[in-house]
């Protein structure tokens, strides 16, 4: 070999060494995991919103970022009688919530977008609520007085979501919408005919809150069933612009309880996330340039373990959870979010009986990362259990 051969062959072996050492931590993750997942493909349908739109109560919002009330169904026949209501601490259009009443089981919804979490309470009124008279419709520019006059929940969540079709499931607004007056009458006949249909088998409640921190006493809820936000798939906060004509304000993101997930968030810069391979992809996106990028990541996680810590502390020992949650490639840089979660987990109380997968979430074959030859995010479903006295 010359001396210019085995100059190539050292440089490329430097560069490999380099590319291992800055995956090192996300890698061993992938590795300490390979063997426990399980893919199900069944899982599939149930992890997204498309098998929502039919069902009474579901149907008045479709939520492209909610899973189909099929799972929670699923949930329910593996969890048995959960020894108090079903826990869903990132509620969004309340699917948890809203079919656990329907099925006989207490639930407790905690949302961070106000609105959602009124929607998601109104779906669960008595049919007594069918029998308003339609609520007054007025014009788009007088849209503060219209509010004013809406007393009835029924009647408000018909207005937000009347509000909440000016945008697609992705945030972004849809042209060429009917009058707000049209939009209105339309919901509202919705909503009474699902309330007059059905009586919900059990109790349930919506809140606006923060998973971070539950207004529930410690032990309270038998169960957990929920999908925190996705790292970089939506911009939730920006969801939630149609409402902010309500209030006068524009929704800014970043604000308020939302954890941190779209690139564009505004995220405090707050020390390395609490896992090794968080911060191992928060220094790949800061060393790239993407400073904002990495601070939404370590926001993330941060939020990611305090809601776990939360969850943990209002669980009664023993309960199961499920959570759904998917990775991401952000700036190509790979954030193994489920993993991550299930080590937290972990660490915050709970005993991981399994991950099954429900499908991959890039439209890649994938990337090399340090010694494997591809990864690709997957979103997965973390069966846990709540452990005994921690
Ligand atoms: C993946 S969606 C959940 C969808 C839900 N499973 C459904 O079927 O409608 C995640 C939700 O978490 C909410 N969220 C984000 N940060 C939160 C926080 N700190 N506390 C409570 N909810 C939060 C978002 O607004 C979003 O609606």
């Amino acid at each position: 070999m010359s001396r210019q051969d085995r100059r190539t062959q050292g440089r490329r072996r430097a560069v490999r060494a380099r590319q291992k050492a800055a995956a090192r931590e996300r890698e061993a993750l992938e590795r300490r995991f390979v063997g426990r997942l399980a893919w199900r493909r069944e899982l599939e349908q149930l992890v997204s919103a498309r098998g929502a739109a039919p069902e009474p109560r579901h149907r008045w919002f479709p939520y492209r970022q909610g899973f189909a009330p099929a799972l929670v169904r699923r949930f329910l026949e593996q969890a048995e009688r959960p020894p108090g209501p079903v826990l869903d601490p990132f509620a969004g259009s309340g699917t948890t919530a809203i079919e656990c009443a329907r099925q006989g089981v207490a639930a407790i919804g905690v949302e961070a977008i106000p609105e959602l979490a009124a929607i998601g309470a109104a779906a669960l009124l008595p049919p007594a609520a069918a029998r308003l008279p339609p609520p007054p419709a007025g014009p788009e520019q007088q849209l503060g007085a219209l509010a004013a006059r809406l007393h009835e929940p029924a009647h408000r969540a018909a207005l937000l979501i009347a509000l909440a079709r000016s945008v697609r499931g992705d945030g972004t607004p849809r042209r060429h919408l009917p009058p707000l007056g049209e939009r209105l009458r339309r919901c509202w006949e919705v909503i009474a005919e699902d309330l007059a249909a059905e009586s919900l088998r059990a109790r349930a409640w919506m809140l606006a809150g923060d998973a971070r921190r539950l207004p529930l006493r410690a032990a309270s809820c038998g169960a957990l069933l929920t999908s925190p936000p996705y790292l970089g798939r939506f911009e939730y906060a920006r969801l939630a612009a149609p409402f902010a004509a309500l209030a006068g304000a524009r929704a800014s993101p970043g604000s308020g309880p939302q954890l941190p997930a779209a690139r564009h968030a505004d995220a405090p810069a707050a020390g390395p996330p609490p896992h090794p391979a968080a911060a191992e992809a928060c220094a790949r996106l800061w060393e790239g340039g993407r400073r904002r990028a990495a601070r939404v990541v370590a926001g993330y996680v941060r939020g990611l373990a305090q809601a776990l810590a939360e969850a943990a502390r209002v669980l009664v020992p023993a309960a199961p959870a499920w959570i759904v949650l998917g990775g991401a490639f952000v700036h190509e840089v790979y954030v193994p979010a489920d993993l991550i979660a299930a080590e937290l987990a972990e660490r915050a109380g709970f005993r991981l009986e399994g991950i099954e997968v429900a499908r991959a979430l890039s439209a890649s074959g994938g990337r090399r990362l340090g010694g494997l030859a591809r990864v690709r995010p997957r979103e997965s479903v973390l069966r846990l259990v709540r452990l005994n006295g921690r």
